[in-house]
């Protein structure tokens, strides 16, 4: 058994796509897997934390031993996290949330017309883990970032605006990792450091980053 550096501690994870509803039958989505989100609860619960698993729609079994709240569009994954955010010791942001989501949704299913253009009028969601950050008495709070180039800028300059406690970037321009894929390789940063978690399955990578935030974390917050 693996010391329990998390005993007692709440863990807030988000995890998943968001699926922003065009009308009653369309919606606007990506591919995220939540696979990474799902593997970190399981890490996050063999350190012995109590673990909370906020989840867009994903084809994956409910994590074991974990409580999962289940969430379909960003305003909603949002009303979930701060409903128990003041609960939280860390907040770890790995759900692949919309940027953007239809500034209204129609009532009826829109009809095909005779044009041969239709646009759809998008609006900004709110940014869950920059809220959270920003919230007095803030959880040790991690986000992560998909870059395709100059990682270690955009991964720092992303920590900072949003006033993150560490960030997990991934080198979306790598095939086979990260983005709905069974691997992942991460560069972690954090204000004073960075290290490397090797390409592996997203599990392994999870149980790593884990640790890391573990050990960050009781950093912080011991006397
Ligand atoms: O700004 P960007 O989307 O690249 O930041 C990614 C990080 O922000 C991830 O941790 C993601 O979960 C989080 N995020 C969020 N709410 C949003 C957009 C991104 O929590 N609306």
């Amino acid at each position: 058994a693996q010391p329990q550096l998390l005993a007692g501690k709440n863990i807030m994870i988000t995890a998943g796509p968001t699926r922003e509803a065009i009308d009653p039958v369309r919606y606007i989505s990506n591919h995220s897997s939540g696979k990474m989100g799902y593997a970190l609860a399981q890490a996050a619960r063999s350190l012995g934390a109590n673990v909370t698993v906020v989840s867009g729609p994903v084809a994956l079994a409910a994590p074991a031993k974990c409580n999962l709240v289940k969430v379909i569009s960003a305003l909603d994954m949002h009303d979930a996290v701060m409903a128990d955010i003041n609960q939280q010791d860390i907040f770890i942001a790995c759900a692949a949330v919309a940027d953007y989501r239809p500034a209204t949704i129609a009532e009826q299913k829109i009809k095909k017309t005779n044009n041969d253009e239709m646009i759809v009028r998008m609006i900004k969601n709110p940014d869950i883990v920059a809220k959270v950050a920003a919230l007095e008495n803030a959880p040790f709070t991690v986000g992560f970032a998909a870059e395709t180039q100059d990682v270690e800028h955009y991964a720092r300059d992303k920590m900072q605006r949003k006033n993150l406690a560490m960030i997990a970037a991934n080198d979306v321009s790598q095939s086979g990792q990260g983005f709905n894929a069974e691997d992942n390789a991460l560069t972690v940063f954090w204000p004073q450091g960075m290290t490397q978690i090797a390409l592996a399955s997203k599990q392994d990578v999870a149980a790593q980053l884990l640790q890391l935030i573990a050990t960050q974390f009781n950093a912080n917050t011991s006397p």
